[in-house]
């Protein structure tokens, strides 16, 4: 069994989608949550062979995702020039602040996501989480060993990128 979650899918260039359809072994999981804005009822679904799905079916929770919440997935697909302008306008803005904050020296790792991971210069990450703070600027810094030195920005709109960096080029000056 190989299962691909894609979940940042619509952000991405790629998808395996094809893959599940060919492959009786390969299925695909994708969710509402990032790209339709619907994390705050949680309905994601699987695509693979009738098989495979069939056995899910057997061994999932009796009830099923919350009739609201299929209303709510339903709905997006009625407004899919929305979404996607909405996608390509998060694409834009990621690719934006990732020449940005390279220019600020920043490391910026290449992202197929709504979100970016950057290794900050001149100071340690978890400083920058609180420098970054006292500006009023949230990101996430996780006390992990494997991204300690990291920070994760979400993207959010390109008034929030242009504060970013307005904020990283104040915390660079001092
Ligand atoms: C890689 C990945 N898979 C799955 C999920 C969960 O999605 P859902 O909101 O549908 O439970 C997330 C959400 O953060 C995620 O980042």
């Amino acid at each position: 069994m190989v299962v691909l979650d894609e979940t940042y899918v619509d952000f991405a260039e790629e998808n395996a989608l094809a893959l599940a359809l060919k492959h009786p072994h390969v299925i695909v999981a994708r969710t509402f949550s990032k790209a339709y804005s619907l994390c705050f009822q949680r309905v994601g679904y699987f695509v693979g062979h009738p098989e495979l799905i069939a056995a899910l079916h057997k061994i999932r929770d009796s009830y099923n995702v919350n009739g609201l919440g299929q209303i709510a997935a339903a709905a997006t697909l009625d407004d899919l020039p929305y979404y996607r302008a909405n996608f390509r306008k998060i694409i834009a803005t990621r690719e934006w602040l990732s020449r940005e904050l390279t220019k600020l020296g920043f490391r910026v790792f290449p992202s197929q996501t709504n979100f970016i991971l950057v290794r900050p210069p001149l100071f340690p990450a978890k400083e920058w989480l609180q420098k970054l703070r006292q500006r009023k600027i949230l990101v996430r810094w996780f006390n992990d060993p494997a991204v300690r030195d990291y920070l994760r920005i979400s993207i959010g709109t390109p008034a929030e990128a242009t504060a970013l960096t307005a904020a990283a080029r104040k915390t660079l000056a001092g």
